[in-house]
């Protein structure tokens, strides 16, 4: 019997995401919240003939605060895809002025009705949005960074892909044999390719430039997306296909089953008070202190992580691509604490 609840219910993630978690069996009850039309996708998901019994939250005007409390009631599980997506020309910084503060208001209203929920954050830009929420729940004195998610699996379904074209492998035989780590925007994402000998004797092979327009494709993605898009928003589909599988790793853990993957997906989450964490960042990481590592999860919260320069052959090249990644970390999260600091 689990809860879950989806913010941003009716967007362009929010609804195939949405369609996903309707058809996991283990979901017992799915809850959609959004500011417009989270009845109406309710309505239409809750006609399909799995068990999830589908709710749908909008407040009726700005005042409306029993939507959000209605939705968030006895939640296992929040995923929020909630805030506006980038228009071509922009960057996901461009973003924080809108989602800064809803992904404040958001995470709050979880900290206040369901402080034992674990929190899924997709709005961008992730880098930000995450020490936004950890901040968030520290002042309300609810925070417990096992549950804290910054989902960066994206990076890793596309690394997927476009590596499985490069060296012509399925694709979705990599899961779990690559890795990305850093956070979630340009350089700061680190693609890790070198960890298994079998897919490292095959990416030796690739040329140079084959091998940096790799690089570039995982770090800008998301850009070619936006692009062909058109002003019509960035990725949805790829972002929902990768958001559950994400929620469905933290849904499993729930029911006892650990990962089937060698290497867990990675997420982007505050190391300090993981065990290990803040000895990783003041060796690794400059005492960086949100970082995306693969997590093993149990009881969907953190067990682990795996320290990706003990475990998973970081290349001298890698090394480097995390240096750069640091330097534009240090600056978002230092703007995600710094506007919770700023609020009332
Ligand atoms: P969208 O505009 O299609 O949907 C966003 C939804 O959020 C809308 O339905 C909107 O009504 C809702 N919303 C706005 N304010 C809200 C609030 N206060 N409470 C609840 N709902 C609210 O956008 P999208 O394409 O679904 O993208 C959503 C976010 O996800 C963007 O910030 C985008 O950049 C980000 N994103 C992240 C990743 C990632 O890898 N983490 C990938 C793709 C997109
Ligand atoms: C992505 O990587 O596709 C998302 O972060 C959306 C974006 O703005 O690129």
């Amino acid at each position: 019997m689990v809860k879950v609840t989806v913010c941003g219910a009716a967007g362009g993630i929010g609804q195939p995401l949405s369609l996903l978690l309707k058809l996991n069996p283990q979901v017992s009850e799915l809850s959609l919240f959004d500011i417009v039309n989270a009845k109406g996708v309710a309505a239409d998901l809750s006609h399909i003939n799995t068990p999830a019994v589908v709710t749908g939250h909008q407040p009726a005007n700005k005042e409306d605060k029993t939507a959000i409390v209605d939705a968030l009631k006895g939640t296992d599980l929040v995923i929020i895809p909630a805030g506006v997506p980038r228009k071509p020309g922009m960057t996901r910084a461009d973003l924080f002025n809108i989602n800064a503060s809803i992904i404040r208001d958001l995470v709050a209203n979880i900290g206040r009705t369901a402080p034992n929920a674990a929190i899924l954050i997709i709005s961008n830009p992730v880098n930000a949005t995450v020490p936004i929420a950890a901040e968030v729940l520290k002042k309300l004195g609810v925070f417990n960074p096992r549950k804290l998610f910054g989902v960066t699996t994206l990076d890793s379904v596309r690394a997927e892909t476009f590596l499985g074209e490069l060296i012509n492998v399925n694709p979705s035989s990599l899961k779990g044999k690559i890795s990305v780590i850093g956070g979630h925007s340009g350089d700061t994402i680190v693609p890790l390719v070198n960890v298994t000998p079998e897919i490292a004797s095959k990416v030796a092979k690739i040329s140079v430039a084959d091998y940096e327009k790799f690089i570039h494709r995982v770090q800008f993605g998301g850009d070619e997306v936006v692009k062909a898009k058109n002003g019509a928003g960035s990725a949805t589909l790829s972002m929902a296909y990768a958001g559950y599988r994400f929620a469905e790793g933290v849904l499993s853990s729930l029911a006892g089953q650990s990962s089937s993957s060698a290497i867990p997906d990675s997420s982007y989450i505050y190391l300090p008070e993981i065990p290990g964490g803040k000895e990783f960042s003041a060796k690794y990481l400059r005492g960086v202190d949100f970082f995306s590592v693969p997590v093993v999860l149990e009881k969907g919260e953190i067990k682990s992580f795996v320290n990706p320069f003990e475990k998973l052959k970081v290349s001298k090249q890698e090394e480097g691509f995390v240096q750069v990644a640091l330097a534009g970390l240090e600056s978002s999260i230092a703007q995600g604490t710094n506007f919770v600091a700023g609020s009332k």
